[in-house]
């Protein structure tokens, strides 16, 4: 593809801002994504010349690859200067399913099932040599596209040997590695293979900067180093807390199509005995076994046993969104997710009361309207980096909701103040704190959804992002 080779600022990830489908017509459909990177990048508007790598994930966008060389229109992408990889198909799923979503992703949020795995066999190794490939591939893009003493902001565990490579062909550049995820302790992380273990961390250090979303991720990565390498050597490393798009999503929340959305999810929630409409505990996240939807239903299913008054006047609408639906642990676990959504409904429902409302397909807007009309928000994830759901109910709620929070959630850090803290694995803690927030007082419910939405936004994408730039460039 034509290359500049004068990108001044970078930014590379697995998922990019834009993703093709391809129509049985043969024509691509363009379809922009949101998230913290796309507001954050925003920030320093499209004349600042960035480019942005990611990777080709599906037909479409390998599609788009084949007739662009990789070189996106800006009429898809809005503007913004795009370069998308197109890794050979069996290259990209040992490196996205394989290594990334069952082996790291499983390591950082500390997943695995330890009597049966990990093993780490021969089709681990064979997956690791496609994940150094998938790497190398973004290094060299990285290096044709940027200008002489370029800034890139590397992102995630998907991309962790990217700045010891990109080091290695660019010396001049400033690299900063960002990690989205938790990070895993010493002893967990030392799971891994010594050899992979030792590769994963010198990656990272190739950049100038590690940077992670609390300092609890960011010191047991530098603990990690310490252990295995003897220190994180020059790299600095650092923390950006990353907070909700509060102007954006004000603004979204109250268009026509959440409005509408709104006025069907009241319909299925729908009234108590004494006429009034229920109480809702929402959740919202990706079928994802880090997200604990599981023992978020068992907490709401002991919350129905042990006190039966909540029975016919509350609702628990859960969204869980599929996700990485290649591997069969993620789909085993969404199909886990709609039976014990199902057998709930079948214990307690009424002809008139359906106790969990489950959504499986995406829809922002629906999220949204849920966001609106939640009287408890229910964020109750095994480990998480940070969190975004849990910042985003405090800012759009109507009229302020309860948030039961996780205290393994990197959000726990900047919101505990004001939510109800849970273990994640405390089934029965979870439904006592249920029970609490769905009982708090209107006003002191107001109090908190007002701090926690302070607090929330503290620190917007774009902040986010330029803080990042300007500690690289110092
Ligand atoms: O939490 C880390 C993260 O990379 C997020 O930034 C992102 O939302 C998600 O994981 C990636 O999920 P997916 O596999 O669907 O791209």
């Amino acid at each position: 593809m034509a290359t500049l080779h004068d990108a001044p600022i970078l930014v590379a990830s697995n998922r990019g801002p834009v993703s093709y489908t391809l129509g049985d017509d043969g024509g691509l459909t363009a379809r922009r994504g949101g998230g913290g990177l796309v507001s954050g990048l925003s920030a320093i508007g499209p004349d600042a010349g960035a480019v942005w790598v990611c990777a080709a994930l599906g037909d479409g966008d390998r599609e788009a690859v084949r007739r662009t060389g990789g070189a996106l229109d800006p009429a898809d992408t809005g503007g913004q200067r795009v370069r998308m990889l197109g890794v050979p198909p069996e290259v990209y799923a040992d490196a996205y399913n394989g290594i990334a979503n069952s082996a790291l992703w499983f390591v950082h949020h500390m997943l695995f099932q330890t009597p049966l795995e990990p093993s780490f066999g021969a089709e681990f190794r064979a997956q690791w040599a496609s994940y150094e490939a998938y790497n190398r591939a973004f290094a060299e893009a990285l290096a044709d596209e940027a200008g002489e003493g370029a800034a890139v902001l590397v992102q995630d565990y998907h991309l962790a040997l990217v700045p010891g490579m990109l080091r290695a062909l660019r010396p001049d550049m400033r690299i900063g590695h960002f990690s989205h995820t938790p990070w895993a302790p010493v002893d967990y992380f030392r799971l891994l293979p010594d050899d992979i273990a030792r590769q994963l961390l010198r990656g990272i250090l190739g950049a100038d900067r590690a940077c992670f979303l609390t300092r609890r991720w960011a010191d047991a990565f530098a603990a990690c180093c310490d252990e295995l390498l003897g220190g994180t050597g020059n790299t600095r490393v650092g923390v950006h807390g990353l907070g909700a798009d509060g102007d954006f999503l004000r603004e979204r929340a109250h268009r026509p199509d959440v409005d509408e959305r709104m006025a069907a999810l009241r319909e299925q929630i729908g009234t108590d005995p004494s006429g009034a409409p229920r109480r809702t505990v929402v959740r919202v996240d990706r079928t994802e076994l880090s997200k604990n939807i599981v023992r978020g239903l068992l907490a709401y299913r002991t919350l129905l046993a042990e006190r039966p008054d909540w029975r016919e006047r509350v609702v628990h609408v859960a969204f869980a969104y599929p996700s990485r639906q290649d591997l069969a642990v993620y789909r085993d676990y969404t199909e886990r997710v709609r039976q014990l959504a199902d057998e709930i409904n079948t214990e307690y429902g009424t002809p008139g009361w359906t106790p969990v409302v489950l959504h499986v397909e995406d829809d922002f807007a629906r999220s949204l309207a849920a966001y609106r009309l939640a009287d408890v928000a229910l964020v109750n994830p095994i480990r998480d980096g940070m969190n975004l759901v849990a910042k985003e109910v405090p800012v759009v709620s109507d009229d302020g909701c309860a948030l039961v929070l996780s205290r393994e959630a990197g959000a726990h850090a900047e919101l505990a103040e004001d939510a109800l803290s849970v273990n994640p694995y405390d089934v029965t803690e979870t439904a006592h704190a249920l029970h609490e927030a769905l009982t708090m007082p209107d006003d002191e419910r107001a109090r908190r959804t007002k701090r926690l939405a302070a607090a929330a936004t503290a620190l917007p994408p774009t902040r986010w992002f330029l803080d990042q730039l300007e500690e690289l460039r110092a």
